[in-house]
């Protein structure tokens, strides 16, 4: 009879997907890595989350900043991470693109790493050092043409979106520039400030609040519309590359594994913190927007992820570029 309870509680635990493990979840503070430096909108973008999260969640989420190769130094240590729901990772479309940009990773994008739910989406903006001789996009892109690779560009490293928006940049004018990778935009969008580099493409969450500010300077939008926040600043496409389109977003994920019952928990933290009005409100302000609620499940996140692994392959192999051994 022991014997059969024994086997009883084993299976009931399968069933839960090991759910005992979550039970109570969480018990303890939750590390949240952001795969890039810190001050870049990663980090930015974490920072809002966990502060909400924290709250609804009754226990601290706490940012731990693990950069490096273009965000893939973080996601690794998420996914050789316990599958206990005690770390998560917040990661944008480089997440994706790495999957074939690498020659190999150590771990599996697919197979190693669970979507929770997506977060956010918006645009880059195509920025200078305040003194670049060009004062709007249509001259900025006729000198990037001319200079060719007297211009130095920063971004996050191989694979980041700054750097696949320089490489697109770079397509569309068929110019090499010399490129300056950092840790993430944040350092890389300090040089470009203090006038040491010529050139970002950030993400709209950091980019707006340097343009707003005056310290660096907005040419163009890489999104089909322009952003409310920054609406003199005309798109790529209207600027003469009329194919000119890349958006970004943002997901939170778990590692492979991780109890169905703690991925549901943080998820619904997730979408506490998008629903909250201020939260919504600080996004808009930097020109980024939060998913609907009706698409914010983990499943969709997932869908969302696949597609993103085999389309980023195309621009990928279109740069004939690759990094790594
Ligand atoms: C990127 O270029 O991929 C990101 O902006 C990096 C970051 O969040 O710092």
């Amino acid at each position: 009879m022991r014997r059969i309870l024994g086997w009883a509680a084993a299976a009931a635990l399968v069933l839960t997907g090991g759910s005992a493990a979550a039970q109570g979840y969480p018990t303890r503070p939750i590390t949240m890595i952001v795969p890039f430096a810190a001050g870049g909108p990663s980090d930015a973008i974490a920072r809002l989350l966990a502060q909400s999260m924290s709250g609804t969640l009754k226990q601290q989420v706490v940012i731990e900043n693990v950069a490096g190769a273009g965000g893939t130094t973080g996601a690794a240590r998420l996914a050789k991470a316990e599958k206990d729901g005690y770390t998560v990772l917040i990661h944008h479309v480089a997440l994706a693109a790495g999957a074939s940009l690498y020659k190999s990773l150590p771990y599996d994008t697919l197979g190693d790493i669970e979507a929770v739910g997506l977060v956010n989406y918006g645009p880059m903006v195509v920025t200078t050092k305040k003194d670049y001789p060009a004062n709007d996009a249509k001259t900025l892109l006729a000198r990037l043409k001319a200079d060719g690779s007297k211009t130095t560009a920063a971004h996050a490293g191989v694979g980041s979106n700054s750097h696949l928006c320089n490489l697109l940049l770079q397509q569309a004018l068929d110019v090499r520039f010399t490129e300056a990778a950092y840790r993430g935009t944040g350092p890389a969008m300090n040089d470009v400030m203090a006038g040491q580099v010529d050139l970002l493409c950030d993400q709209s969450t950091t980019a707006v609040p340097q343009i707003q500010g005056g310290t660096i300077k907005a040419h163009a939008v890489t999104s089909k519309d322009r952003l409310a926040v920054i609406k003199d600043v005309p798109t790529l496409a209207e600027s003469g590359l009329p194919n000119f389109e890349f958006t970004i977003w943002h997901g939170l994920y778990a590692p492979k594994g991780t109890p169905a019952a703690a991925v549901e928990a943080l998820n619904k933290a997730l979408q506490v913190a998008l629903d909250d009005a201020a939260v919504k409100a600080r996004f808009a302000d930097v020109g980024t927007q939060v998913f609907p609620a009706a698409e914010r499940s983990p499943a969709i996140h997932r869908a969302r992820l696949e597609k993103e692994v085999a389309t980023r392959k195309d621009v990928v192999a279109k740069a004939g570029i690759s990094a790594g051994n």
